[in-house]
């Protein structure tokens, strides 16, 4: 049925929304603290230099595999490379819903923090105060469950819209939010005494710093962020138009996500040096210690008010992305109705959801391996899932697919361009290669 297929009606709508999927809690969240703890400046440009090599090849591996196909995951490896291929789009649909769920409960203290900013309740606490209150919030047996019970309908809510009335119009009116509130929170950051040495800390590469660590963190930062190895892109690309450049839209989507990730630091680590705090403070390091700092900030609160809505903002339209992968696969595959594809993935993700916050608190004894729920789902989708996704995809494209995706890249019915041997030398050797190896550093 490839004519009713749904999709994006404009090349901005394709590009919103896999910038949407890509900018999330990986880019502003995430990003600092990894850049933090890692060594700053040097880290920024090793994950530069990957980004725009193995990312970007990847990223238009998914994109080409999908808009060729014009099918979700399983149906695009399927349709290319037959059954046994088609459990690479199986781990992909099983994967979504993993990192959903968990993300969701993420999603959800963001909504959490955005109301108690808004009610003033994150003025005037020191940092021990905000500490505890994180810690107390995130192991409470209730309160974030009704937050991730909410960002997960919020997920539902667009997705049921479908591609061009619920992803489409959705994105095009938060990712612009978001890029506006991110150069007003930048300013605000920028101009600080003492932001200069957070610049500087930034910006200023410091290779002695350069470990094999560093090098994983920001492979899988990269990943992470962009939302390769689990058919995300797959799907949207199946949404894009046939005269549209896939190649530039690749670099845009990849180019955007960076950009906000930049910004992120630009934002945090000034803000971190400017009240001498440590920029290596790790995961509490936007929920603990970025309140704390705008509260000495003038007009804070308007800003913490500012920054945990965009934080959500950024959360659900990944969330989004996420949640489609499965509705695409049970919508072409078995001719499930959208909204009840949608509900049903929706609410098993919120239930599987469940347990990955009560480990943080009520249920932290249950362990497996020493993880608990949270942290097993999390180790598990981005240390081997993904990876395995990603090597999966471009050894698909570059070795089994090539001669149906070559001219992908550009415009489908266009020439290839003549950087198409360069992106198969990534696709067949350099990326498989790569990740394999931070898989194993990994584990
Ligand atoms: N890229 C998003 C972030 O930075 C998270 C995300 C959304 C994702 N969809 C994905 C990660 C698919 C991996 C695969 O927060």
């Amino acid at each position: 049925m490839p004519s009713s297929r749904e999709s994006f009606a404009s090349r901005l709508g394709f590009v919103l929304a896999a910038a949407g999927s890509a900018v999330g809690l990986g880019n502003i969240w995430k990003f600092p603290y990894v850049a933090g703890s890692s060594g700053g400046g040097a880290f920024l440009i090793l994950y530069l230099v990957i980004v725009f090599t193995l990312g970007l090849s990847v990223m238009l591996a998914e994109i080409a595999l999908g808009r060729a196909t014009r099918a979700n995951p399983v149906g695009a490896y399927n349709a290319l490379g037959g059954r046994r291929w088609s459990i690479a789009g199986w781990l992909g649909v099983i994967t979504g819903p993993m990192i959903l769920s968990f993300y969701s409960v993420v999603g959800g203290w963001t909504i959490h923090y955005a109301v108690q900013s808004v009610l003033g309740r994150l003025d005037d606490v020191d940092g021990q105060a905000l500490g505890q209150a994180f810690e107390g919030f995130i192991s409470d047996p209730v309160a974030p469950l009704a937050y991730h019970a909410a960002f997960m309908a919020l997920t539902i809510g667009v997705v049921i819209g479908g591609v061009a009335k619920g992803i489409e119009r959705w994105s095009k009116l938060l990712m612009p939010a978001l890029f506006v509130m991110l150069i007003v929170l930048a300013g605000r950051a920028l101009t600080l005494d003492g932001a200069a040495e957070g610049v500087a800390f930034f910006l200023t590469p410091d290779f002695s710093k350069v470990t094999g660590d560093t090098v994983l963190a920001a492979l899988g930062q990269a990943f992470f962020s962009l939302s390769l190895g689990m058919g995300a892109l797959i799907t949207y690309g199946s949404y894009l138009a046939r005269r549209e450049n896939a190649g530039r839209a690749a670099l845009t989507v990849t180019a955007l996500d960076t950009t906000v990730a930049l910004l992120a630091g630009l934002i945090v680590l000034p803000a971190v040096f400017a009240f001498g705090v440590d920029p290596a403070a790790g995961p509490g390091l936007v929920f603990v210690t970025l309140p704390g700092i705008l509260d000495r900030m003038p007009a804070g609160q308007a800003f913490a008010v500012l920054f945990f809505v965009l934080l959500g903002v950024a959360a659900l339209t990944s969330a989004i992305s996420l949640l489609e992968v499965p509705v695409a696969y049970l919508t072409d595959e078995h001719g499930w109705h959208r909204r009840r594809a949608t509900l049903a993935t929706g609410l098993f993700c919120f239930v599987i959801g469940v347990p990955a916050s009560l480990s943080l608190g009520a249920w932290s004894g249950l362990t497996v391996f020493g993880l608990g729920a949270f942290d097993l789902m999390d180790y598990l989708t981005s240390k081997v899932m993904l990876p395995a996704g990603g090597i999966l995809v471009a050894l698909f494209v570059g070795w089994k697919a090539w001669p149906i995706l070559s001219h992908e890249i550009g415009r489908e019915d266009g020439p290839a361009p003549t950087w198409g041997r360069a992106w198969r030398l990534m696709l067949c050797v350099v990326a498989p290669v790569a990740i394999a190896w931070v898989m194993w550093g990994g584990l």
